[in-house]
């Protein structure tokens, strides 16, 4: 069989690396690769600073410290996400608190995340989950009225868009991604942090820069005199801090990669369309579509639909056994929700959290009924094809899956 050759890694991505290694990782007069990645990924987003980090947990856990989340808040998230949202909320040593999702949207619930506010939420974390905008009008009428920060997790969102046409990540206070392999855009691994306030700039650049005393909003190089710098009395530290420096090796591929950001999510809109067209086309009650509300911009970091299987005696493994049988490139689990996720819900039995910070076992968790539900259901579509063909094959799969079943 032909071997399949990467297709996303050509061109600037090597160029770039080549002079990374060429250059002994130093910069000389030119702005280190982390700058100017940073630099054309805040001019994408129209915003006044960009902060790279090594991944998209450190991302969440740089924004909630800067907002100043810590011992004894909670931060607001939905239960159906990753774990690492949770991961990003006890590493500050706060509690996260589970609001459930939309049935239809798959997105968190606003209605929700309003009976879950109380007196110690810091924060609001939201999920553009598989690619699609919350109701970030919704949203931000609640934070406004608590006067609560937003955290947009754009993850798995680059470049998507809502109805008023804003872009992913730049409604909030604070927009995060990940460049892990799976993303729109990818270093191998890598994150990076948006922002309009320079408060909140500061403190990001400041905790993923291991503290040091000069860090600005702006700049992640300690830029000052040898002179001075080079002095045993000279005090490098005046905050603690985590080393969550992007690479230079994976902020010129990320830089590369940002160069080509909107032929990427045009692929996988492609995709993520032709699932679409072609399910509605088939009128199949199998799988559900998420709703995409009028006029929003999916970017389809996957295709997700509802399965309906389980129903008519058709279990989910065989269907995706029967996709993978006819050609299918597989289908994704949703992550188990978080408050599911061992973890998590061991420290509810346990009434333990994050060490040293105790909680009771009748703690206000959050119950999220719909996204328990929800998560045993969903079925994720594969949407980083390569061309049109591969996109054909993946749409012809599903074809033979739906009429072997109905
Ligand atoms: C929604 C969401 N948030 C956060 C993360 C964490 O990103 P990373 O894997 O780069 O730490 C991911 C990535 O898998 C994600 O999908």
């Amino acid at each position: 069989m032909k071997k399949k050759i990467g297709w996303r890694f050509k061109g600037n991505e090597i160029r770039y690396l080549t002079k990374v290694l060429k250059n002994d990782f130093s910069a000389g007069s030119d702005a280190s690769m982390t700058e100017k990645f940073e630099k054309k990924f805040a001019k994408i987003h129209n915003q006044k600073f960009a902060i790279a980090s090594n991944s998209g947990t450190s991302t969440l856990h740089q924004a909630l410290l800067s907002i100043g989340v810590g011992h004894g808040h909670e931060v607001i998230i939905p239960a159906l996400t990753v774990a690492m949202c949770g991961f990003a909320v006890w590493q500050c040593g706060a509690v996260p608190v589970y609001a459930d999702v939309d049935e239809y949207s798959f997105l968190i619930d606003p209605k929700d995340i309003e009976k879950k506010i109380t007196k110690k939420t810091k924060a609001i974390m939201v999920v553009h989950t598989y690619g699609l905008m919350c109701d970030m009008d919704a949203i931000l009428k609640i934070a406004d009225k608590y006067k609560i920060n937003v955290l947009e997790d754009c993850a798995q969102c680059f470049l998507g868009k809502d109805h008023k046409n804003r872009i992913s990540g730049t409604v909030g206070s604070i927009g995060s991604w990940s460049l892990e392999s799976s993303k729109h855009i990818s270093s191998g691994e890598g994150g990076i942090l948006t922002t309009n306030n320079a408060h909140f700039a500061k403190i990001m650049r400041k905790y993923g820069t291991l503290g040091f005393k000069n860090i600005t909003a702006q700049n992640g190089k300690v830029r000052i005199s040898r002179d001075k710098f080079q002095d045993p009395n000279w005090e490098r530290h005046d905050q603690f801090g985590y080393n969550y420096r992007l690479s230079e090796i994976c902020s010129a591929v990320a830089l590369a990669q940002t160069e080509k950001i909107n032929i990427f999510v045009k692929k996988r809109v492609e995709a993520g369309n032709a699932f679409l067209r072609f399910i509605k086309k088939s009128k199949t009650s199998l799988l559900i579509p998420q709703e995409i509300k009028k006029n929003y911009k999916h970017t389809f970091y996957t295709f997700a639909c509802v399965f309906n299987g389980e129903s008519r005696g058709i279990s989910w493994q065989s269907f995706r056994k029967k996709f993978i049988e006819n050609g299918g490139d597989g289908i994704y689990a949703a992550w188990k929700t978080v408050n599911n996720e061992p973890c998590f819900a061991d420290v509810r039995k346990n009434g333990l959290f994050s060490g040293n910070m105790k909680i009771s076992k009748s703690y206000g968790w959050g119950e999220t009924p719909v996204a328990i539900n929800l998560q045993k259901k969903i079925m994720q579509f594969t949407t980083n094809q390569r061309n049109k063909k591969e996109i054909k094959k993946q749409i012809l799969a599903l074809k033979k899956t739906l009429e072997f079943y109905e």
